[in-house]
């Protein structure tokens, strides 16, 4: 009697689960036998890229202490049911780039994030699949795993990469597509059903598999080999001057990350940790207007940012693309910032007013050349990143 309602438990609780049909369900971590991709279109390699070991320094593991954090620790969005696996993130990045995945076969997801330039795109406004433009500037997909909220977009509206990732799909001005249009354009194709069992096992293609292969291709983009990064390990601490560094992108340096009652411009406590990324508070408004536009952003004209890593190759800046060059954004810093009911507090004078940095034309150019540093090359040379399709 009692065995049998431990079963009949069970039951109840299989039912209940399968029925949350939005649900994402578990990946297998170790796949079984894979299977070469032999397809006359893509170009993969016999054995996976490795996706898994990001082989980062051990800087990005330790806390300088005093002032804003510096670990990364802590802030990965890595869901415990969708690690990375060099299979899965595969799978991703085929998906990432197919073309078929529009509704007119024109553009994928690299159409307007491009890892030339960040993973993002030159133009203010992105065309989608119509030629029809997009309501916000695309944002860069590099350390999109360090943001420890785990909620993407300028305006954060969706709560997860998994979400996050399907959504262009069905977006009317990006990819034009619904759900069972994609199903169907990723079935035609031969070579998904090899990919998706070995990445998952068996060859089901549905669109909970296809979110989570984009969000593992997506966490693997991480940046650590910029001339920062150089720089940095052999130094004691992010603090000290760099060897490689000049003189002048060491005085950017230290005004980056100093606080503005130290003398510094404080940037870093808002484009935060060795991922120069987003402090955990969430959106923010940066003084870009004195009234909140047509684009409220999350509520009051607050945005996401993402990271400043390889920030000099992905302007135009801002949501809405409005500066061209970093001399721009510094400048708006300097002297720009608008008065705007909800401006974040860093960004204002103890009296209120908006803050004014009055920096010099060298120092202005030191921050803006210490943001150069933060450049890496590899993220566009590295191929387990690059187009698969021939
Ligand atoms: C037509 C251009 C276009 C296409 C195609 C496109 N995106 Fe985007 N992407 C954007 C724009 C623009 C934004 C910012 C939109 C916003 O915040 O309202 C964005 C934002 C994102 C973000 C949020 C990043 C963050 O830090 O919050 C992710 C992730 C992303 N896109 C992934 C993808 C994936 C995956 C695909 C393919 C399935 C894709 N995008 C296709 C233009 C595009
Ligand atoms: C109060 C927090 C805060 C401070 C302090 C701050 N920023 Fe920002 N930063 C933001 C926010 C929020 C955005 C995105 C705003 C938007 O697009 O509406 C942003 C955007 C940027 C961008 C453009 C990012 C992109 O992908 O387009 C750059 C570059 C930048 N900041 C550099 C700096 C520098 C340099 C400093 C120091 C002089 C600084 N920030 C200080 C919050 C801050």
């Amino acid at each position: 009697m009692r065995m049998y309602s431990v079963v009949f438990t069970m039951l109840i609780l299989v039912v209940i689960a399968c029925n949350k049909t939005d649900q994402i369900i578990t990946t297998p971590t170790t796949t079984g036998n894979t299977s070469i991709v032999n397809s006359a279109l893509l170009n993969l390699p016999a054995v996976p890229f490795d996706y898994v070991n990001l082989n980062l320094p051990a800087f990005f593991f330790v806390n300088v202490g005093g002032g804003a954090p510096s670990s990364v620790n802590g802030i990965d969005n890595t869901p415990q049911n969708n690690t990375v696996t060099n299979h899965g993130a595969t799978l991703g990045r085929v998906l990432f780039y197919d073309k078929n995945l529009s509704v007119n076969n024109t553009i994928s997801c690299a159409s307007c994030h491009n890892a030339n330039f960040g993973f993002s795109d030159t133009a203010i406004l992105s065309k989608g699949f119509a030629g029809g433009k997009t309501g916000r500037h695309s944002m860069t997909l590099i350390n999109a795993k360090f943001y420890q909220r785990g909620r993407f977009f300028w305006d954060e509206r969706a709560a997860t990469l998994e979400e996050q990732v399907l959504m262009p799909f069905q977006d009317q001005t990006e990819m034009g597509m619904t759900i069972p249009l994609l199903l169907q354009r990723v079935r035609e194709q031969s070579f998904y059903s090899t990919l998706m069992s070995n990445a998952f096992g068996d060859t089901a293609i549905n669109s909970n598999r296809i979110a989570l292969a984009l969000s593992q291709f997506v966490r693997s983009i991480v940046s650590s080999n910029s001339k920062y990064d150089v720089g940095r390990a052999q130094a004691n601490n992010l603090v000290a001057n760099f060897n490689n560094f000049t003189a002048e992108e060491n005085e950017g340096k230290r005004l980056f990350i100093t606080p503005v009652q130290n003398g510094g411009a404080g940037c870093f406590g808002c484009h935060t940790t060795e991922a120069f990324v987003a402090a955990n508070v969430g959106p923010r408004n940066n003084g870009l207007d004195a009234q909140t536009t047509t684009d409220n952003g999350a509520g009051q004209g607050a945005f996401k940012t993402s990271t400043l890593r390889n920030i000099a190759l992905t302007a135009p800046f801002m949501h809405d693309g409005r500066f061209s060059t970093l001399e721009q954004v510094v400048e708006h810093y300097n002297s720009g910032v608008k008065a705007h009911p909800n401006l974040d507090n860093a960004l204002k004078t103890p009296n209120g007013a908006p803050l004014r940095l009055n920096l010099t034309n060298a120092q202005k150019a030191a921050i803006v050349a210490f943001m150069k540093t933060l450049t890496d090359e590899t993220i566009a040379t590295n191929t387990k990143w690059s187009n698969p399709f021939k």
